[in-house]
């Protein structure tokens, strides 16, 4: 049989809306849909708008279900722990919410999301409990320094695990299977943010034995905005109230269970975006996305130790696949990164994240196969120019 040729990256760009005049090197915040996966939502809402009530009462709750299998198949979950949310800041709020209790210590790291840090500290303030961020030494190691370092946050009122499966700003893969694995030997309830990894990093959420999961669909799955997901075991699914009320709540008509109904259905909002995940998974098979990556995977790894040499700093993690996906983020020397990303948009057509963290500063790149290495070293010209007419960074070791 003759293998399919893969595609290269002009041929991949064509199949996105992206904008072509921009080097889009910032698929990490929020994704991009390609066509026939956004054609495949605006079908999905013409058929709504074509019988809105018999669409919303009968076909699209089928549909709902039939995409909700093929995204358990995806993950390895059971579809009826599952519920589509629309982004794992609505997943970890409703979490947060309903389990927290007075004088519980949540253990989490101190490179997590600023809204996951957010919601977490709105949530302890209502109950009176308290969220630890551990400080996690960078560059990391070894899985066992992290491991350790972890741990060290561990205290007799720790009663819950938040961690990220890969972080936003320094785009690092943690081990959640060693933590998670340790946290039952603990007693203790685990929840993972794996906001980057459907579509990014093969997951398998039954091995993975987190008592929580939520994953975003809209991000490396390319699913349209507002499509993620949230699995809670089922030991669990019955202390979760949702975040909004609606007819699933104690409903006299129930559709499956208490869990699916009460978070399932709300009302007249727009579901669209949940149905797409078959398109989303057949999109993956018909451009062999699954090799695409591997490509993109070397590519960071190489073009990431370049960034960082040129910075002047070290990688924030050994450079390997245990580590790195498809987000590469160095350390920058700035004490203006919004100034800086502003230019290297406006001036220099590159699309790309300088984020603040903490007291560090890091530009973060994403490499999808409609990227090429040379937008790494057109980046790189970008900044030395930047460095020698402005005073908007420094060089780490100038
Ligand atoms: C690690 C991590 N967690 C959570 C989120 C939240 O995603 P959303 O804004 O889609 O809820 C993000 C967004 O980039 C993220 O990077």
């Amino acid at each position: 049989m003759i293998e399919k040729k893969t595609k290269n990256a002009k041929e991949i760009r064509k199949l996105f809306l992206l904008d072509d005049s921009i080097s889009f090197l910032n698929f990490g915040s929020f994704g991009a849909c390609p066509l026939p996966i956004f054609e495949d939502l605006i079908k999905w809402q013409r058929l709504l708008e074509k019988e809105p009530v018999r669409f919303i009462i009968e076909y699209g709750p089928k549909f709902l279900v039939e995409s909700k299998e093929a995204l358990s198949s995806y993950i390895g979950a059971a579809a009826s722990d599952l519920i589509f949310v629309p982004n794992p800041t609505f997943a970890i709020n409703t979490i947060a919410k309903n389990i927290l209790s007075h004088g519980d210590e949540i253990l989490t790291t101190d490179l997590e999301y600023g809204a996951m840090d957010y919601t977490w500290k709105y949530h302890c303030d209502q109950v009176g409990a308290t969220y630890i961020r551990q400080h996690i030494s960078l560059p990391l190691k070894t899985k066992a320094q992290f491991i350790e370092e972890f741990w060290s946050g561990f205290t007799k009122k720790t009663r819950i695990v938040f961690i990220s499966q890969m972080t936003s700003s320094t785009g690092l893969i943690f081990p959640v299977e060693e933590i998670c694995a340790e946290a039952k030997r603990r007693g203790l309830i685990t929840i993972v943010d794996g906001a980057h990894i459907t579509g990014h990093i093969p997951l398998n959420i039954s091995s993975l034995q987190a008592d929580f999961y939520t994953g975003a669909c809209h991000k490396w799955m390319m699913a349209p905005k507002g499509c993620s997901f949230l699995y809670a075991s089922k030991e669990f699914q019955d202390t979760l109230d949702p975040l909004i009320i609606s007819w699933g709540y104690k409903t006299h008509n129930p559709h499956s269970t208490q869990f699916q109904d009460y978070h399932q259905y709300n009302g007249t909002l727009d579901f669209s975006a949940y149905l797409t995940i078959p398109a989303a998974l057949e999109f993956r098979t018909q451009h062999q996305w699954d090799k695409q990556i591997e490509k993109c995977r070397a590519s960071v790894l190489k073009k990431g130790a370049e960034l960082s040499s040129y910075l002047g700093t070290y990688p924030l993690a050994p450079l390997n696949d245990e580590f790195y996906g498809q987000l590469y983020s160095a350390q920058i020397e700035t004490l203006y990164p919004e100034e800086l990303q502003r230019i290297l948009f406006t001036n220099y057509g590159i699309e790309i994240p300088v984020m603040q963290h903490g007291d560090k500063c890091y530009l973060r790149f994403s490499f999808q196969p409609f990227n090429r290495e040379e937008e790494i070293d057109e980046l790189i010209s970008a900044l030395e120019e930047i460095r020698t007419t402005t005073d908007l960074w420094v060089k780490a070791n100038a």
